[in-house]
């Protein structure tokens, strides 16, 4: 109870402050994920060290990572490069995914 209340008054502050948190799409997101396998591999577990694993990630973080390398808030080449070409929906449709995901 305790956490759910929070996780609620993150979720609306996030809200508030950026973007409004829409459901994603976990099977948009699957398709739009062809994008992804490259760098962290096919189910979101890179193969790779130098890339993290994003399967399994909560889902409001996965969100607000991708919003932070489209502003360039967050620096990386790679990212921001990618997250550049992503609409509100395919970020919530892929952190859907993501999120849904086994680590
Ligand atoms: C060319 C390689 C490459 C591709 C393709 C790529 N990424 Fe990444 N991604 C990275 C790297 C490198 C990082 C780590 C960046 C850093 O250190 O901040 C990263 C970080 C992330 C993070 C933050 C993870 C964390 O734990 O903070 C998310 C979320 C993410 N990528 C999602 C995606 C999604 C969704 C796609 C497909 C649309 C994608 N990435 C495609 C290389 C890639």
């Amino acid at each position: 109870m305790k956490r759910s209340l929070a996780v609620t008054s993150a979720i609306l502050s996030y809200g508030l402050a950026t973007v409004a948190l829409a459901a994603g799409d976990i099977q948009a997101g699957k398709t739009k994920s062809a994008a992804c396998i490259a760098c962290h591999g096919k189910w979101g577990i890179s193969s790779t060290p130098d890339y993290p694993n994003i399967a399994g990630q909560t889902e409001l973080y996965l969100v607000k990572s991708l919003h932070e390398f489209r502003s360039g808030l967050r620096k990386d080449p790679s990212m921001n490069r990618l997250a550049e070409g992503l609409s509100d929906t395919d970020i919530a449709d892929l952190s859907a995914y993501y999120a849904s995901l086994r680590r």
